[in-house]
């Protein structure tokens, strides 16, 4: 793909605008997605993580939204080899990821990460700990396989959450993204196939939010009045693809509103293919939505530069390049902010730089063995 003079110049125009979530200024128009990678024994993130992180920050990534990272809750996570963003040692770890990105010109938000039901207890990193949910079904649809969270629970895990947003902030963090997507905990609590509590967590989708609103209310208490708090969510689920929250624009408002009143900043709304509309009628997709909806700054994510989409670099398959025209036009509109880039920016720390300079037949398709090292 050659770009001509114009094309590229506008290419620059509209991703290299500094853009404002709540009190911070992001350079430009480009975020890398959240990636887990599982390179942080014990979840401890290492060297090679601050240079994975610090070499995209240094090509042109305006935000690194880091790879889902556990927080203090001995159910939050299935592996000792994610991150955990609690903990001396894993916390100073994560400082010296902040420093690095700050040093190569980037900001870095993590993303604060519960998985709820997707845990099976017997599974690292604490074995002992159930797996919990709002009513305790497992992914599957199987009943009684987990914990239905108490009320006890509930206020463990909003302070755990709480208390990983005052360490970021603490150890320099730009922001924090909450994970309310793909079916872990919070989105659990949003999605009616999860979540058949008769308490006040559960029954219409404001209900259904009112946990992760706590959350929300809970962190903005803890940080400082500028310090960004982003909500990242999706309809689809990775045990339901074709699930949805909201099939109408006038019940996706319902759900957001509560959000937005107890504190989100801006939304990050994770689809599979930004390009495709997210209800009848308009040409919108759901970060456009989710704009025109709260009137917050938006993220948007699918895709982006390739022509398939993420589950099946699960499977081991790769994805062609593809055209980010549609991309540009709808930023030219203003329909989100931001974009986040994922598979593309794994394949080639440079995605960014390359993109913003025109240098796009250097791009190489995504071959799904970029996971197996981090580089
Ligand atoms: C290897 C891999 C790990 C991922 N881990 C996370 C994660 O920890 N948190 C999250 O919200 N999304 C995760 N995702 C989804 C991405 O953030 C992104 O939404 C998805 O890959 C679509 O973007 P892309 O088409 O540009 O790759 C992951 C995706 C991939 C490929």
């Amino acid at each position: 793909m050659t770009v001509t003079t114009s094309e590229l110049a506008r290419t620059a125009e509209i991703l290299s605008r500094p853009v404002a979530l709540n009190g911070l200024t992001v350079p430009n128009r480009i975020a890398m997605a959240p990636m887990t990678r599982m390179f942080s024994p014990n979840g401890v993130p290492g060297e090679d993580v601050r240079s994975y992180y610090a070499r995209r920050a240094a090509a042109g990534v305006g935000l690194i939204v880091t790879e889902g990272t556990y927080v203090g809750h001995e159910s939050a996570g299935n592996s000792d080899r994610v991150p955990r963003f609690h903990g001396e040692e894993q916390l100073a770890g994560w400082a010296q990821v902040a420093a690095d990105v700050h040093a190569a010109g980037g900001t870095i938000v993590p993303q604060l990460w519960h998985i709820g039901m997707v845990r099976n207890q017997g599974e690292p990193p604490f074995a002992d700990a159930p797996a919990v949910g709002p009513s305790g079904i497992g992914v599957d649809g199987t009943e009684g396989v987990g914990k239905a969270m108490t009320q006890a629970d509930l206020d463990d895990v909003i302070g755990a959450f709480a208390e990983a947003a005052a360490a970021a902030e603490r150890i320099g963090f730009d922001g924090v993204e909450l994970h309310g997507a793909h079916g872990y905990l919070l989105d659990q609590f949003f999605w009616a196939g999860s979540n058949r509590r008769e308490d006040a967590y559960g029954g219409d989708p404001v209900a259904r939010t009112r946990f992760a609103a706590e959350i929300v209310a809970a962190v903005r208490a803890v940080v400082s009045p500028e310090f960004p708090v982003i909500l990242r969510y999706s309809q689809w689920k990775q045990q339901d693809y074709r699930a949805r929250l909201a099939d109408t624009p006038q019940e996706l408002e319902a759900i957001l509103a509560p959000l937005v009143a107890a504190g989100v900043d801006a939304f990050h709304a994770s689809t599979r293919r930004y390009w495709l509309p997210e209800f009848d009628g308009s040409d919108l997709n759901l970060a456009g939505w989710t704009k025109k909806l709260t009137g917050l700054p938006t993220i948007t994510v699918g895709s982006v530069g390739l022509d398939g989409d993420f589950l099946r670099a699960f499977t081991g398959e790769g994805a062609e390049l593809g055209s980010i025209d549609n991309l540009l036009d709808r930023m030219e509109r203003d329909e989100f902010d931001m974009v986040a880039v994922g598979r593309a920016l794994l394949q080639d720390p440079e995605w960014a730089a390359k993109v913003l300079a025109g240098r796009t037949d250097e791009l190489k398709p995504y071959d799904a063995t970029a996971l197996k090292t981090l580089s």
